[in-house]
């Protein structure tokens, strides 16, 4: 995972991963869990970030923000899916597509949130 010089949004992303991870490996009961707390952390990097975005003024708010709109989107459907034994959707979408979405999410995006940051620091 690419890191991007900015300890909270690193540790997030890296606890982000670190879910996805244990998601692969997990059990009916244990997928249930891990995946609300996949939505409950993911809620609460993009509010974080959302912050940053409102602090810094920063002009690729809507591009940025309509990304994290459209996973936070996916992930409640999933989850609500998952809390009700539905869970082959989930685990596909966790196998197959999440880390290419968390890549390709901080390569584009994050990292030039984090240039702006650091450029209006
Ligand atoms: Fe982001
Ligand atoms: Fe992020």
């Amino acid at each position: 995972m690419q890191h991007l010089n900015h300890a909270e949004i690193d540790r997030d992303h890296q606890h982000f991963a670190d879910i996805t991870t244990r998601l692969k490996t997990s059990n009916t009961d244990q997928f249930k869990t891990l995946f609300s707390e996949l939505l409950s952390h993911t809620e609460s990097h993009f509010k974080r970030e959302e912050q940053l975005i409102e602090q810094y003024r920063y002009p690729g708010k809507s591009e940025h923000c309509g990304e994290h709109n459209r996973l936070l989107t996916e992930l409640r459907q999933f989850n609500q899916r998952v809390q009700q034994g539905r869970l082959s959707l989930a685990r596909a979408y966790i196998n197959e597509r999440v880390d290419a979405w968390l890549q390709q999410h901080i390569s584009n995006m994050d990292a030039a949130l984090v240039k702006h940051i650091e450029s209006h620091s």
